[in-house]
């Protein structure tokens, strides 16, 4: 059986990178496979998070699973705090885990970067990350391009225990689509779109307004000559807003190119926050429908009580493959 699992952080405001290479996958592939959409609380704390604000974010992730068009009757939607199975496997899967591997991880050093202190479970998040798909026995895992590397060490874990305790863990695929995988920052077409860029005009959340929105776009830098054409090499800003006008109006890539053949960056750029907008309104309404409501309460309870019972049976299998004592 096809089995999916995947989430999105709520370290920070959603935004059109997170819509581009996670969200707007989770949605299509939602009814070809089983699904467990999750949101990694417990990977948010892996940097300093402001109580409130991580309360009121896991909820918005949630909310926004939902609003995008995931449907709860079909997929499992929980929080991973609430799956104590998810730390658990995270301890026995760092005994495997090598020193050298996670300080290898480029996400590691990307965040630890300049800092005075980091946490030790920013150096062992992957490891966490690994658990949470090894203990569904994921077989795809929907993210976007930059948690390539996690998904290589989340097999590489798999297959090292596997060999030592015997056939435990499935190997997971990532699904990397072509198009919206790295959604780069509107600033600057070198760098990934993320919250975390202190220049509010690099990034789209997906609760901005269709003012800020436009605004945003229209300040988006572009390429030197006029022409709207895809190719990273040559002119990486453009085609960055062409990936995600294909994102957002589910047009292939030949398509816009044609439409917008002789035009200016001017109306390109017009039309292209239309297309976001169009998209994105929907889903803002929906999630202020659902955000406070107490029907998400009781679908992310009963997702807990569901992810838990999946979840247990591979902990019960791993524990007594490493010689714990079971009943
Ligand atoms: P996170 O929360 O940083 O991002 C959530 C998902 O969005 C993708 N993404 C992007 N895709 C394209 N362009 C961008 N600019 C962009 N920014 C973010 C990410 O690749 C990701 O797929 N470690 C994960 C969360 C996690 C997880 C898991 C994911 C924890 N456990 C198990 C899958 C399975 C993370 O920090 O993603």
């Amino acid at each position: 059986m096809k089995r999916l699992l995947s989430g999105i952080k709520p370290s920070g405001d959603l935004n059109i990178g997170g819509y581009g290479g996670a969200l707007h996958q989770f949605v299509k592939m939602q009814h070809e496979y089983e699904c467990y959409f999750f949101v990694p609380d417990l990977h948010a704390v892996t940097v300093p998070q402001d109580p409130k604000e991580l309360h009121q974010r896991s909820r918005d992730i949630a909310a926004f699973y939902m609003a995008a068009g995931i449907d709860p009757g079909k997929a499992v939607i929980f929080l991973q705090s609430q799956v104590p199975a998810h730390t658990e496997l995270g301890w026995l899967l760092e005994t495997q885990a090598h020193f050298g591997e996670l300080g290898r991880m480029t996400q590691f050093k990307d965040k630890a970067e300049g800092k005075d202190t980091v946490s030790s479970a920013l150096f062992t998040y992957p490891v966490l990350m690994a658990a949470d798909i090894l203990l569904y026995q994921a077989t795809h895992v929907p993210v976007g391009d930059d948690q390539k590397q996690h998904l290589e060490l989340t097999r590489d874990l798999a297959e090292r225990f596997n060999r030592r305790f015997g056939d435990t863990f499935t190997l997971p695929e990532p699904v990397i689509q072509d198009i919206g995988s790295r959604i780069m920052g509107l600033d600057d077409p070198s760098k990934k779109m993320s919250k975390s860029n202190p220049n509010k005009g690099s990034y789209v959340l997906l609760l901005d307004s269709p003012d800020e929105i436009r605004k945003k776009f229209s300040r988006a830098v572009t390429d030197s000559d006029m022409q709207i054409r895809y190719d990273w090499e040559q002119k990486p800003a453009v085609s960055n807003l062409i990936e995600i006008y294909s994102v957002f109006s589910g047009e292939d890539i030949p398509v816009i190119e044609k439409r917008y053949e002789g035009q200016g960056y001017g109306t390109f750029k017009k039309e292209l926050a239309e297309v976001v907008i169009e998209k994105l309104t929907p889903i803002q309404e929906k999630y202020r429908e659902i955000v406070h409501s107490s029907e998400l309460d009781q679908i992310l309870k009963d997702g807990a009580e569901r992810a838990t019972a999946a979840a247990e049976r591979t902990l019960t299998k791993v524990k007594q493959a490493m010689g714990f004592v079971t009943f």
